[in-house]
């Protein structure tokens, strides 16, 4: 039976024109008939307030380090855009909380702006527009019925801390970020319960501080093109600082927050599956020295208070140590549970013991460990537009069993999972909403991540990047994966395909047995 709150929404749609019926297109195909996905499991697609709010200077919100790269560096991005305006969310997100409730989602990944929040950091005092834009966002999820889920950090600071202090390659970084989380936990505490500290570190160091294509830029020869930077010493200090500084937020949540509030608190970590590319010890060596420089540099650290053995006897002296107090803290602060984003898979070759060409992953401080998308003629699984993104389901559930086993007993969150469609200069907005692809690719991942649950590993909820179209990075606005459309002269979201086929599975897969139709 329809509940009141879903014929207004019916309405609502109808008057915005979305179309009211799921299409079954490529639906899931799992070979166990029965849902493995709890009645409480979270579905929900994630966003990041860089890549979605805009209204960069509104409000008293404070220049990032992003708003400053992107308008001093333009021919770094694809299309030479930035992120001042995005999709707009600052102002539209009343309109996007109605698609969420069409969706048929029940929860919503979001990212504080920190300069918003705090335009210097620490010293410049907090700027209650922005966390008065932040509770009338969440008060707005929480009255349709959509958990708000938030990232305390995703990409972007304060440009100011950059220029006091280099940001992330200071130990200053740390309280800096102990602060913004206090004031979150403080202003929003009450209505958010599940907290995400840092958004992949992995990920955002190596761009940052080992490619150096992404603010701030540092690196040096031959890793990139860098005016400053050491890519052999800087991202560990860097990775240091940010795994320290997810401690001390954990922290001051346990203990000034957590027993009043009734939440919980994670870190979000990329995650690719690599395969040995073939049955050579070297390879499989290889393949697991990759994963360790790759995600367990910042899981082993949040879980077990230390680095991971392949980087300690590759890194030596680069690699900093925790104090014994540190490590003490780091393992009283331990995730309540664990964020994976996850995108793609490679083959892996050997580079320590064998002659090897350079590439991605085949360098020091990456393990020693070459990425391939081919053995021989065969790709890892359907190669893509976008050179990292490989359609490999099957690498999703190994990768989530491997989580399984080498962090056993704590829960995950599927914070990101999806399909980037690249815009090229031939590509037709039909081509864009009939968006199969996309659907043939969440298909997959759905399936393999309803087979890793069959396998006993414990998933609480899955996030589809993204529910816009936004600002991806380095390819501006080129690279869309959205389940709707936003066309960036007039803002306006449009469904495409995907957004049936997420509703319909959404429709099929939540478990009603135990819940109450109190109609
Ligand atoms: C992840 C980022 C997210 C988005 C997706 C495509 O690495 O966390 O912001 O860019 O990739």
């Amino acid at each position: 039976m329809k509940s009141f709150a879903n014929l207004v929404t019916i309405f609502l749609l109808q008057s915005l024109s979305l179309p009211l019926y799921s299409s079954c297109l490529h639906q899931s195909s799992s070979d166990d008939s029965s849902s493995p996905f709890p009645s409480d499991f979270l579905f929900g697609t994630a966003s990041s307030a860089y890549q979605y709010e805009g209204a960069y200077l509104t409000d008293g919100k404070g220049l990032n380090n992003w708003d400053v790269f992107s308008h001093e560096n333009p021919g770094k991005i694809l299309d030479e855009s930035n992120g001042d305006i995005a999709a707009d969310q600052y102002h539209r997100f009343m309109e996007d909380i109605q698609l969420m409730t069409y969706l048929g989602v029940n929860s919503y990944r979001l990212s504080i702006s920190w300069s918003r929040v705090l335009p210097k950091g620490r010293t410049g005092g907090i700027n209650y527009l922005g966390i008065k834009h932040y509770n009338s966002l969440i008060d707005a999820l929480i009255r349709n019925g959509i958990k708000p889920l938030v990232t305390l950090n995703h990409f972007d600071y304060p440009q100011e801390l950059e220029n006091r202090f280099k940001s992330w390659l200071s130990p200053e970084m740390q309280m800096e970020f102990g602060y913004l989380a206090d004031i979150c936990f403080k202003h929003f505490g009450d209505r958010v319960k599940h907290w995400f500290t840092i958004n992949e570190p992995n990920q955002q160091i190596i761009l940052s501080y080992i490619k150096g294509i992404f603010p701030p830029a540092r690196c040096s020869m031959p890793y990139g093109n860098c005016s400053q930077g050491n890519s052999e010493t800087e991202p560990f200090i860097a990775a240091h600082n940010m795994i320290l500084a997810h401690a001390k937020a954990v922290q001051i949540y346990r203990t000034k927050y957590q027993k009043a509030q009734r939440g919980i608190i994670g870190i979000v970590v990329q995650t690719s599956w690599f395969e040995p590319v073939s049955d050579s010890i070297v390879d499989k060596k290889a393949a697991e020295r990759a994963i360790s420089f790759y995600s367990n540099w910042i899981l082993d650290p949040v879980v077990y208070g230390k680095y991971p053995e392949e980087m300690v006897d590759i890194l030596g002296a680069a690699l900093p140590q925790f104090s014994s107090n540190e490590m003490k803290n780091l393992k009283k602060s331990k995730s309540d549970f664990l964020g994976i984003n996850h995108y793609t898979s490679y083959f892996i070759q050997d580079c320590l013991s064998s002659p090897c060409n350079s590439g991605e992953g085949a360098s020091r401080s990456e393990g020693f460990a070459l990425k391939l998308d081919r053995k021989g003629n065969v790709s890892i699984g359907e190669l893509t537009d976008v050179s990292w993104q490989h359609i490999h389901p099957q690498g999703f559930r190994k990768m989530l069993n491997y989580l399984k086993d080498r962090y056993p007993n704590i829960p995950m969150f599927i914070t990101e999972n999806g399909y980037g469609q690249l815009q090229k200069p031939e590509t037709t907005v039909e081509e864009l909403m009939n968006d199969t692809k996309r659907i043939q690719y969440m298909s997959g991942y759905l399936d393999a991540l309803q087979a890793a649950m069959r396998d006993g590993v414990n998933v609480k909820g899955y996030f589809a990047w993204s529910l816009l179209d936004n600002f991806e990075w380095l390819y501006g606005y080129k690279l869309r994966f959205g389940l709707f459309h936003v066309d960036y002269t007039t803002l306006k979201r449009t469904p495409k395909q995907s957004v049936s086929w997420y509703k319909n599975f959404i429709e099929q897969h939540v478990n009603t047995a135990d819940l109450i139709d109190i109609y």
